[in-house]
């Protein structure tokens, strides 16, 4: 391990990830320095000054750990060592030292729900009999029916088919993704002790923090007989019961490991931070948020809100509400690795499904023909509004490019598992994780000097941050100048609404901040006056004194 840099301790606010600005990278896409075509540690090493420059706090890395990649590296083989394909522990070090050296936190992803079928743990489960500790580590059982040849449950994998496989001597095991992802026992205490341990490897590299993966899941109701779900289980957000009561997600139980971890982020100074991907309604996702456990959860009801304000008003005056009654910090999130990014999402019909979209992604999105420019104009509105909002805002990669979904990948290139698993009804999340461009022109627009993993359209080099840097209006200065600001004006974390009360159903959202920092936001179809105070920034140009539609303008009075 390097020495830590005097910058490492440097910044020790313990509350710096209260309103943070956090920038998502997923590793294979950002940028590759060895020319093998799949991005890795010392690419992000050599791009951490673009990312200090755009103004980001932290950045948050999708995992690097070694992998088969039967699921874009969310599928561990060893939670405490990098994918020889991105590096070395060496270079994560030297990345982390980096990061700190320009004032930017380091947050890391952890897997806990499954690890990989390559994983020590599930290699020596194979090879134990039925009953053994080593299958315990695992959620192994015998199946229904005389021969014990159906499943044990009739429970659905959340990328389609069955969440049990069976292994030739006939006991099945359980894993809610791909069979390549199967689910641990958090009722292992061995397995709880060395999640522990994982945390503190990382923790003990520098790591300020951890996005945990499904965290939702970890728990289970595995009492026999197990329970049926039925036809139709769909996905969780929205649908999961409110008091616990399903068997796979968001159990009560759930907490107390995460109280747990809370007790091993306080090792450290300043405690290490966490934020829980949690696909749950408002009202429970912010259990996961309170202060004895996480301190964060993911926001994925913003990110699902259509273009309206009554809607955003809704949604953000709820994840407040709930947000200070846990304790915690609001966050807010309009792209991530697993959804359309959102600069498509608002160039489509208002109020697209996530099944629409996927129909939509299935036409290679043809129909509905995509309004790129009103999506691109909504998608600035959108991020100036979350941006001015209290609490926490991530941001993933390429949105401060203004990227687009890459909607047409030929069929031929998909990795996404979801792609085969629905037997083709689906085609995945590979259209947001094509590999950024950073040149207009060149080996792949400057993202590797090999072939990139998915391939890139020849409109990307046009959203390059060698086309956009210095333009003035581009996306990328947008950001720049978005994130230089909120910095100067973002106080403390108390938001007044301006005007009446239902100035949302006339499509206006304006907000005051403490420090006189006014966000106006016009959802609606006709220009609105711009309300007094200097202008200090804005989403789109204004037109004389007022504020076009699809448009966000920053004041301050
Ligand atoms: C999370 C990740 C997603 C992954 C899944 C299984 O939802 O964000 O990318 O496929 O968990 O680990």
């Amino acid at each position: 391990m390097s020495t830590p840099h005097p910058a490492d301790q440097a910044t020790c606010d313990p509350n710096w990830w209260r309103q943070a600005t956090v920038y998502q990278i997923y590793p294979r896409s950002f940028a590759d320095h060895d020319g093998d075509g799949i991005g890795d540690l010392p690419g992000i090493t050599a791009r951490l000054p673009y990312l200090a420059d755009l103004g980001v706090d932290a950045v948050w890395l999708s995992p690097f750990y070694p992998s088969a990649l039967a699921d874009g590296g969310y599928d561990v083989d060893d939670y405490r060592d990098v994918d020889p394909r991105l590096g070395t522990l060496a270079d994560f070090d030297n990345l982390v030292h980096e990061a700190h050296g320009l004032g930017m936190k380091v947050v890391v992803d952890i897997v806990p729900n499954h690890t990989s079928d390559r994983h020590v743990w599930f290699q020596e489960a194979l090879r134990a009999p039925r009953g053994s500790r080593e299958r315990d580590r695992y959620i192994f059982r015998d199946g229904r029916g005389e021969k014990g040849d159906e499943p044990p449950s009739d429970w659905e994998s959340n990328f389609g088919g069955r969440a049990w496989t069976r292994l030739p001597d006939g006991q099945w095991y359980l894993h809610l993704f791909t069979p390549e992802q199967p689910d641990v026992n958090w009722d292992n205490p061995e397995v709880r002790a060395d999640f522990l341990t994982t945390l503190r490897f990382w923790s003990d590299r520098g790591v300020d923090g951890f996005r945990v993966d499904v965290a939702h899941g970890l728990a289970k109701d595995l009492a026999e007989p197990l329970r049926d779900l039925g036809a139709g289980q769909g996905r969780p957000l929205g649908k999961l019961p409110l008091d616990g009561s399903h068997p796979l997600y968001d159990r009560e139980e759930v907490h107390e490991i995460f109280r747990e971890w809370r007790q091993v982020f306080d090792e450290y100074d300043p405690p290490r931070t966490a934020v829980a991907e949690a696909w749950v309604a408002n009202a429970r996702r912010t259990l996961y948020a309170r202060p004895d456990e996480l301190g964060q959860a993911f926001n994925f009801e913003f990110l699902e809100c259509p273009w309206s304000a009554l809607e955003f008003r809704t949604v953000i005056d709820t994840s407040l509400v709930t947000a200070r009654a846990a304790g915690a910090s609001a966050t807010w999130v309009l792209s991530n690795h697993d959804v359309v990014r959102h600069a498509s999402r608002y160039a489509l019909p208002i109020g697209m499904s996530r099944a629409d979209l996927d129909s939509w992604l299935l036409g290679d999105g043809r129909e509905p023909a995509p309004d790129r420019a009103a999506g691109l104009r909504r998608a600035r509105a959108a991020t100036l509004l979350m941006l001015a909002l209290p609490g926490s805002s991530y941001l993933y990669q390429g949105e401060e490019l203004g990227l687009p979904e890459v909607a047409d990948l030929a069929r031929d290139t998909l990795q996404d598992p979801v792609w085969e698993r629905t037997g083709h009804r689906r085609k995945g999340r590979d259209g947001c994780r094509v590999p950024l461009p950073w040149t207009v022109e060149g080996p792949a627009f400057g993202f590797s000097t090999g072939t990139p993993w998915l391939p890139q359209p020849e409109t990307f080099g046009g959203y390059s941050p060698q086309a956009q840097d210095g333009t003035e209006g581009s996306t990328l200065e947008l950001y720049r100048a978005a994130l230089r600001l909120r910095r100067k004006m973002m106080g403390d974390e108390s938001l007044e609404w301006v005007g009446a009360d239902d100035a949302a159903v006339g499509g206006v959202l304006h907000f005051r901040r403490s420090s006189g920092w006014h966000s106006v936001t016009n959802f609606s179809e006709s220009p609105v006056p711009v309300p007094p105070g200097e202008v200090l920034l804005a989403s789109g140009p204004l037109t004389g004194d007022d504020l076009p539609p699809d448009t966000t303008v920053w004041l301050q009075n």
